[in-house]
């Protein structure tokens, strides 16, 4: 393979961009839509970790999606914000409106080019799909300078097409050209002949990016092949994250540049990789999707030493069996357990900026008002609480509905029913119901209350830390009125209020996107 034979001699080192897409392609993982906080505090975390640009969403796909690049663009400063836009004047018009305060903007636009999707999706002709490109890219530049455009499917394109799509696309004005392999189809030499052909013809005019899916699980082998080959862009997502099997993940492109550094010497990121583990911890907490045990880099057993040998091994140096350092992406091993009951707001606080959370005055007090609550109920309070804990302080929606109290009667015998006390615009509202089993109940309870009534699509729990007094984090994805699956989260001790608390999540946030959700899914005649 060209990538392992490949000696790069070059005396300067070049800067690999690092394009995160957590926020558009991440989000289109089933499961993993997110409320506008969730973004905002999503996109503060990958501007700490040094990413250059943030996909912030498709503006056009919703009013809940324009207003999250809205926010986050006035909100971001060190890193470029980007709104995907089809190749569509509405979108792009859209792209350029919700990225209008962002200091550093880009609109990144695309069409399809691969001779499957233009005959069967499209229904267009390559002449007309050029003609798109091109007004799109055209329209694109008069509201930013810096414009990306994508062939869709390029790993299935003609290459021929390809070229004469990018230089019209370049005339008009793009300054990056992205090749995504869409479905995930490609090999690492595949994706390096095309990236090497396309970056010599296309001689500097343009950036050349890549997006690679990992239906194969090659993504990022095949992101590492294509930085080889001429590409200066990487797409790419935090855990993976993406539509079906994902996109390449982050955290390897960067860990591998950096610990084979011996072949990749040519090439350096501005990432700060202390920044990936707290942004892998922040993105599973938020989706509730957690990476598999087993992942590279991130994984809950990727620094884990099980077998006897290993562990002697380590033991006598830790090279034997370790070739990142845990505190190379921000894992400290030596520091789990923090602080407990008598820890006061200073440490608390000092704690919190340790772990990458800068909180306002409010927020630090809300939090430190639930870390003493459960400081009395957990002798020992141990980093990913304290994660789990102050995000979901922190991205939560405004609290339209807030849980009080629940009470529980006996299920082994009887029948499940559950009685819940509710605070709404200062009132208590007490109710009490039956189900089919305790949660079932304590739903139905609920939605008796809100008026509300919400379609369980997806329930999961998981314990935080460890011990018998482990906070369970319960994360629900709920259906209100028909709409599109918005996720809440719980975090409680008892299980049972976790989930409670992660039904009503669910509800606040559903209520703070209320009429901006209808139009996510565009108008698919319109799709490109
Ligand atoms: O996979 C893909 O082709 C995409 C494009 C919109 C860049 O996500
Ligand atoms: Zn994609």
């Amino acid at each position: 393979m060209a990538f392992y034979d490949n000696k790069v001699i070059t005396m300067s080192t070049e800067t690999i961009k690092i394009f995160d897409t957590t926020l558009r392609d991440g989000e289109q993982s089933p499961g993993a839509s997110m409320n506008t906080e969730e973004k905002i505090q999503i996109a503060a975390q990958l501007e700490r970790l040094g990413v250059d640009i943030i996909e912030a969403g498709f503006a056009a796909a919703s009013p809940g999606d324009f207003d999250a690049i809205d926010k986050i663009s006035q909100r971001v400063t060190n890193s470029t914000v980007c709104s995907l836009a089809r190749a569509l004047d509405s979108d792009v018009k859209a792209a350029g409106a919700a990225i209008s305060k962002a200091k550093m903007k880009r609109i990144h636009t695309f069409i399809a080019t691969s001779s499957i999707h233009m005959e069967y999706k499209l229904k267009m002709t390559p002449d007309e799909v050029i003609k798109r490109a091109v007004r799109a890219v055209e329209y694109a530049r008069t509201f930013v300078d810096d414009v990306e455009f994508s062939c869709e499917d390029a790993g299935r394109s003609d290459m021929g097409f390809m070229k004469e799509i990018s230089d019209a696309v370049i005339e008009a004005g793009a300054t990056t050209i992205n090749l995504p392999d869409t479905v995930g189809f490609r090999l690492p030499f595949e994706i390096g002949a095309m990236v090497k052909e396309m970056s010599e013809y296309v001689e500097g005019r343009a950036i050349i990016s890549v997006h690679n899916h990992n239906d194969l699980g090659l993504a990022v082998a095949n992101s590492l092949e294509a930085i080889v080959n001429g590409a200066r862009q990487v797409e790419c997502t935090i855990n993976g994250l993406g539509e079906r099997a994902g996109n390449a993940a982050l955290e390897e492109i960067v860990m591998t540049l950096k610990t084979r550094s011996d072949i990749f010497s040519a090439y350096k990121t501005n990432i700060n990789t202390k920044e990936i583990y707290p942004s892998s911890r922040l993105i599973a907490n938020i989706t509730g999707i957690e990476p598999q045990p087993n992942k590279a880099i991130v994984g809950k057993n990727a620094f884990a030493h099980e077998s006897g040998i290993h562990q002697d091994g380590m033991l006598k140096n830790k090279e034997t069996y370790e070739i990142i350092s845990p505190a190379d992406i921000g894992l400290d091993m030596d520091d789990t357990l923090v602080l407990g009951k008598h820890s006061g707001r200073a440490a608390f606080k000092d704690k919190l900026r340790k772990l990458g959370f800068a909180l306002e005055e409010e927020a630090l007090n809300k939090s430190f008002e639930r870390f003493k609550l459960l400081a009395d109920r957990k002798k020992e309070i141990y980093d990913d609480d304290l994660r789990a804990l102050v995000t979901n302080e922190m991205t939560s929606a405004p609290k339209v509905f807030e849980l009080i109290s629940l009470q529980l009667m006996d299920c082994s015998n009887g029948v499940p029913s559950a009685a819940v006390k509710i605070k709404k615009d200062n009132n208590e509202i007490i109710e009490a119901g039956i189900g089919e089993g305790t949660i079932d109940a304590i739903f139905k309870t609920v939605d008796r209350i809100s008026g509300y009534e919400g379609r369980l699509d997806d329930y999961k729990v998981k314990s935080v830390s460890e011990g018998k007094d482990a906070l369970a984090s319960v994360t629900v994805k709920v259906s209100f009125n028909g709409e599109p699956a918005i996720i809440g989260h719980g975090l409680n001790i008892d299980t049972m209020l976790a989930s409670a608390r992660a039904y009503i999540g669910a509800l606040n946030s559903y209520l703070s996107m209320e009429g901006k959700l209808k139009s996510r899914h565009c108008d698919s005649s319109k799709t490109v």
